[in-house]
């Protein structure tokens, strides 16, 4: 199979076969990674920019550590400290970039849309590393990653998604994945930051957390968004931790056999309690290990396209 996407844009444009490809490659170069000399010649002689119009530590890095371990060169700009606090457009600066011949962008930007417009207008490969709260299609794909290598499998899986489910391009992208590799997912959080329409996701609705904890296999714990949220949607921290934080109370109920997950980053002691975020369940690190390895392969695909790696 020859890969046939310029660009990675949204879960929702890969099948579950492309899907299922991109796993089995991501073991790969997993390897590639936890050698003595991490590095290949695979990607000698291409650029990637990463443009980080937001805040970043595991993406940016990642990233930068997957282009540079597959030989590419990088460059990486961020909106503190370039033109755009001068008052250039992104897309302005986006035409710039695209004027020194890079063969991809990586972009993170706060609002919706952008990489999906410089996808449409630009000939080199974008992606994107999350968009606003619409998608962050990488961070799902490695998530899906380190449940399968977890669980063998994905099918069949009950994944329970908590927390800021309304301002989550997390939530969304794992949601879009997960369903199309057969895994059921419930989505859990307080009604007020629960999106508008999220019944039509095809998934789960609890806003209750206890009676979902016993019965997943995966607990996908959600940072609060503060920064996107206008409005109190909870009355207070402790409130939200009491119901809808994991600890150890409730890591006790889940099943003998049920992991914890989290993106990053973490609010300790909001969403996630130190049990439960450094306790053996936890697969939060390797998680941040399988970004490195899922974005080589992403890399990889988008700028050579051949599926055979040695
Ligand atoms: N998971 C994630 O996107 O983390 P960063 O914001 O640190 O990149």
């Amino acid at each position: 199979m020859s890969w046939s996407h310029k660009d990675l844009i949204s879960i929702a444009d890969l099948s579950g076969e492309e899907i299922t490809t991109i796993l089995d490659m991501s073991t790969s170069f997993k390897e590639i990674s936890r050698r003595d000399i991490k590095k290949v010649p695979t990607l000698r002689g291409k650029t990637v920019v990463l443009l980080f119009y937001e805040a970043s530590t595991r993406t940016r890095l990642s990233f930068e550590l997957a282009a540079k371990r597959l030989s590419a060169d990088t460059t990486a700009l961020s909106a503190s400290g370039s033109s755009f606090q001068k008052g250039e457009t992104i897309m302005d600066a986006a035409l710039n970039v695209m004027a020194m011949a890079p063969d991809c962008i990586v972009i993170r930007y706060p609002y919706a849309g952008l990489p999906r417009k410089l996808a449409l207008e630009l000939p080199c490969s974008i992606i994107n590393a999350g968009d606003g709260t619409h998608e962050h299609p990488t961070q799902a794909l490695l998530d899906m990653y380190s449940m399968r290598e977890h669980f063998g499998r994905l099918e069949g899986l009950h994944v329970a998604i908590v927390g800021d489910i309304a301002h989550s391009r997390v939530a969304r992208s794992n949601v879009y994945g997960l369903k199309k590799m057969g895994a059921r997912v419930t989505v859990v959080g307080p009604r007020t930051l629960l999106p508008p329409g999220v019944e039509t996701w095809g998934v789960e609705v609890s806003c209750e957390f206890d009676p979902v904890v016993n019965d997943a296999d995966v607990i996908m714990m959600l940072r609060v968004q503060r920064e996107r949220i206008e409005e109190q949607c909870f009355p207070n921290e402790r409130e939200y931790a009491h119901f809808f934080g994991l600890n150890k109370r409730r890591v006790d109920m889940m099943k003998p056999d049920a992991i914890i997950m989290h993106p990053g980053p973490m609010n300790r002691g909001v969403e996630i309690t130190h049990d439960a975020a450094d306790g053996n369940r936890s697969i939060i690190l390797n998680q941040v290990e399988n970004g490195v390895a899922v974005r080589m392969t992403l890399l990889y695909l988008s700028l050579g396209g051949n599926i055979n790696v040695d």
